[in-house]
């Protein structure tokens, strides 16, 4: 029965790259310091510990004398969504950084807290339910955006009552006067933007035949991406940037890189977009390049919007550097656009940041490109801190949910642990469900296939005004209030 407890999963990339170290491996034999060389020989030392723990207890002692807590009202509030990201993400990330005493830029924050994630009919969330709770501060049913629990997933009608519609905290800083914006790896259609913007009984409902598709009539249920141009919301966000092209276009068109459209009805929203802002005489600029968005002149855009991909821009780890004219920018680049132009109002803005893809990285069990993808996150995290000052500018950084990815076994994290019973040594990343399950493991002896994520909670990590808010464990519903709060908008003011 032991061999059924162990998930025995191979993560290609990695079992190539360490091929060798299989016959170093032999069943049985334990790793003792000899084969594993201790990274830093200081760390056998006591000392080395003591003065760790003296220079926290030291800057504990700074902070108690000449920090009071800040509670200056947020100016600017940017909240940054690591898809997936669960603890263990963070974990191995450092290794992929360094060894495991790195820190990822972020676990930096002063303030950190624990969310609760399920959502109204799961006990394990999804992108889109979650959405709804870290973003408009009400948690709803597995699938749906933007809607109350009163919405079971596919109602045609589900997201025409107003009652039942759960507003963003990006229109209510729009109300307060503030400018919103997004940004994402993903679609910009895709569960976790739409939070910002939509309302919908279903997440994949991203464009009309995907609407007519599940037999609702596309000119009564909008489709995501028509929410995002043709509602108020959406229609105020002063950036946009991530991927989807073909949300926003006809089967029968191409988008500039040659790759066709996913709408049936003609509609060409990107063209429908710069049209409405021309007519109300904004400067608007759409790009679709990495070259396109160098070329924009940020400070005097009034709207950006760009879609640098047909569906999700590629992982950071395959994004093309090379070719100028399509090289793919990164998120750590679309953020800092974002707040060159979002930082023209002064009366502040709220900006969604989402490292998309590591949970989809997740999904297909491609660690290595989900832990790239968690520094570049982290990458974007940084820029956000050295554009704004503290004094004004709460950022949060949390997940949706968390993911099956787990640390197993002894050696470093990016190699092979022991050999398990059927003589074959097993990765430390391992995933308890995913397609590389079955690459990995007996199908005819398997588990049944799990398709979700897991139900853990998920870290918060918070600085700036009103950080103190998000220590402790708390619901991710409360997030957007705790959010507001600092602003001094929305319901919560
Ligand atoms: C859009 O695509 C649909 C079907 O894919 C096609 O029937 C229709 O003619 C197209 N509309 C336009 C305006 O090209
Ligand atoms: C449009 O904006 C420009 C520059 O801001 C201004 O000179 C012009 O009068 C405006 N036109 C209209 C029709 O509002």
């Amino acid at each position: 029965m032991a061999k059924r407890f162990i998930i025995l999963l191979f993560i290609a990339a990695w079992l190539s790259g360490s091929a060798s170290g299989q016959r170093d491996h032999p069943r049985g034999r334990s790793f003792d310091a000899e084969s594993h060389p201790v990274k830093h020989p200081e760390e056998q030392q006591t000392q080395y510990w003591v003065d760790k723990a003296q220079e926290k207890l030291l800057s504990k002692l700074a902070e108690a004398e000449t920090q009071t807590a800040n509670t200056n009202k947020a100016k600017n509030v940017i909240l940054f969504l690591g898809d997936g990201m669960s603890v263990h993400t963070v974990t191995a990330t450092r290794n992929l950084l360094g060894d495991s005493a790195e820190q990822v830029y972020f676990e930096g924050f002063p303030y950190t807290g624990l969310s609760k994630t399920y959502c109204v009919n799961r006990q394990v969330a999804d992108s889109a339910c979650t959405a709804t709770a870290y973003l408009g501060g009400v948690k709803g049913n597995y699938g749906t955006i933007g809607v109350n629990g009163q919405v079971p997933r596919y109602s045609c009608d589900g997201d025409a009552k107003e009652e039942n519609q759960v507003l963003s905290i990006a229109q209510w800083a729009q109300a307060a006067g503030k400018d919103a914006g997004l940004v994402t790896t993903a679609r910009v259609t895709h569960a976790s933007p739409a939070g910002v913007y939509a309302h919908t009984a279903d997440r994949n409902w991203e464009n009309d035949w995907e609407v007519a598709n599940r037999g609702c009539d596309p000119a009564q249920t909008i489709d995501i991406a028509r929410q995002l141009v043709e509602q108020p919301v959406g229609q105020r966000l002063k950036v946009i940037l991530g991927g989807g092209r073909q949300n926003f276009i006809n089967t029968t068109v191409n988008d500039e890189e040659g790759l066709p459209g996913l709408r049936t009805d003609g509609r060409h929203l990107i063209r429908q977009w710069l049209d409405q802002k021309r007519a109300a005489n904004e400067s608007a600029n759409y790009v679709w390049s990495r070259k396109g968005l160098g070329l924009v002149d940020l400070e005097h855009t009034d709207y950006l919007l760009g879609l640098f991909a047909n569906s999700h821009l590629p992982y950071n780890g395959d994004r093309d550097r090379k070719r100028s004219q399509l090289a793919d920018p990164s998120l750590s680049e679309l953020t800092e656009a974002a707040i060159k132009v979002l930082s023209r109002n002064q009366e502040g803005f709220f900006l969604f940041v989402e490292g998309a893809r590591i949970d989809m990285a997740h999904h297909d069990t491609y660690a290595r490109r989900s832990l790239e993808d968690t520094a570049e996150f982290a990458r974007a995290v940084q820029k956000a801190r050295e554009m704004t000052a503290e004094d004004d500018t709460l950022i949060v950084v949390t997940a949706d949910h968390a993911h099956v990815m787990s640390i197993n076994g002894y050696p470093e994290i990016t190699g092979l642990a022991q050999l398990a019973d059927d003589n074959l040594p097993y990765t430390i990343l391992s995933y308890a469900n995913g397609p590389g399950y079955y690459s990995g493991y007996n199908r005819a002896e398997g588990r049944a296939l799990l398709k979700e994520e897991n139900g853990d909670d998920v870290a918060v990590y918070a600085s700036g005004p009103y950080a103190q808010y998000f220590s402790g464990n708390y619901e991710q519903s409360n997030i957007p209030a705790l959010m507001a709060r600092a602003a001094g908008i929305g319901p919560y003011a």
